[in-house]
């Protein structure tokens, strides 16, 4: 557990934009394991890794001073970024760390002169990522080191478009004894010199033994993610506290005034299709109306047809007897209209007289007996209706 003290859990104060954002805790760690007199970061940009370093030495109560180099006009690999950056840095640096903090704008090779030689204890390296950068960097200030002085290197895991921090860390490995953490684009940890306090010797030896190491990197890369997952939420906080009010207000606006515009549309067409709808309903009615009216009239002739056809028979029937018996159906007839006479005939013959000849006609009478008269009153009646 000497790879981890309560520092290790500290919280940054200051978590501005950064790629070394999860190696927080170990700065922490190193200055409070370390102690170190003075302390040099060449390059700090927004300075994320400088206040940790600051951070620390204050929490710890040391006497340690800081630097930071830069231009503060950024690189090729950074990014050139404009003036406020400078005056972001320099305001928290004054603000917060007057006693402890100094800010060097100016190149690494200018810096040197600022440092007096075999005084840092704590070198970070942090400028462009070239091969032959860092390679300058580190060399030109091993001078200044301390006699036993710890160095970090940033990026030594990038391998992607012309960082060369791992090409040069793989040979350092070689020299020093070191220890090389592989989250937040890698961070190589370099011990220059021979006395080392425990804690820090013992992360060296760590990395020969793969367990310790493993559990070394995992144990940093967790408490390290804390610190970039935290700033995650805080810039989305940040984002949508900044967010202006009025734009969700015109966009609510404009997403209400487009459901009303629909349910106006929608009212107008269902109005429409309810007219269109009914319109065809009284159309199927009329229609209707005028298939059961042709159906009864159907339904009519055809009783009328059948109850004409017994008659149409029986007259058939009696011509075809008349024929042949002509002498009998004239008498009868000749009976059927001498009777009619005598019926109406009253007086001089009585009611009842005339009543019985009545009586004996309607028994002769030939449409009587054909059904006729029932026949013929349906006839002019149906007629008379489909004229109507
Ligand atoms: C990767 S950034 C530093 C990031 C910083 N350590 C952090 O915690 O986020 C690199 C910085 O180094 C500066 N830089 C690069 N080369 C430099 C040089 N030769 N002299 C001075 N500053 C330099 C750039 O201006 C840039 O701000």
């Amino acid at each position: 557990m000497q790879y981890l003290n309560r520092f290790s859990l500290m919280k940054p104060d200051y978590v501005p934009e950064s790629a070394w954002l999860t190696h927080g805790p170990f700065a922490f760690w190193i200055v409070s394991e370390l102690k170190p007199r003075r302390i040099v970061e060449l390059g700090s940009h927004h300075g994320y890794s400088f206040f940790a370093f600051c951070q620390a030495v204050r929490e710890m109560g040391l006497k340690s001073e800081c630097y930071a180099v830069d231009t503060w006009q950024g690189d090729e690999h950074a990014g050139f970024y404009g003036e406020d950056v400078y005056q972001a840095v320099k305001q928290h640096s004054q603000q917060e760390y007057p006693e402890i903090a100094t800010l060097l704008r100016k190149t690494f090779a200018e810096a040197r002169a600022d440092i007096e030689d075999g005084s840092v204890d704590l070198l970070h390296v942090d400028g462009r990522h070239l091969y032959e950068d860092v390679k300058e960097d580190f060399e030109t200030w091993i001078p200044k080191l301390a006699e036993n002085a710890v160095v970090l290197f940033h990026d030594t895991e990038v391998r992607e478009r012309d960082f060369g921090v791992w090409k040069y860390w793989a040979e350092l490995e070689e020299k020093y004894p070191s220890f090389n953490f592989h989250h937040g684009h890698g961070l190589g940890v370099l011990g220059v010199g021979q006395d080392f306090p425990p804690a820090v010797r013992d992360l060296f030896a760590a990395a020969k033994s793969p367990e310790d190491a493993e559990l070394i990197r995992a144990t940093y890369n967790i408490l390290g993610h804390a610190i970039s997952d935290q700033r995650e939420h805080m810039a989305l906080a940040e984002r949508v506290r900044k967010s202006p009010r009025g734009n969700y207000a015109r966009e609510y606006a404009e997403f209400t005034a487009h459901i009303q515009r629909l349910q106006a549309e929608f009212a107008q067409e269902r109005a429409k299709l309810t007219a269109e709808l009914e319109q065809a309903r009284q159309e199927l009615e009329r229609q209707r109306g005028r298939a059961q009216s042709a159906l009864a009239e159907e339904i009519a002739d055809h009783q009328l047809l059948k109850n004409a056809t017994p008659a149409v028979d029986a007259v058939v029937a009696d011509l075809i007897d008349a024929r042949s018996h002509p002498f009998r159906n004239m008498q009868r007839w000749l009976s059927f209209k001498v009777l009619r006479f005598l019926a109406s005939k009253n007086p001089p013959f009585s009611a009842r007289a005339a009543a019985r000849f009545a009586r004996s006609a309607s028994k002769r009478d030939p449409r009587q007996t054909y059904g006729l008269d029932a026949t013929i009153a349906e006839t002019e009646n149906t007629g008379s209706r489909k004229t109507r």
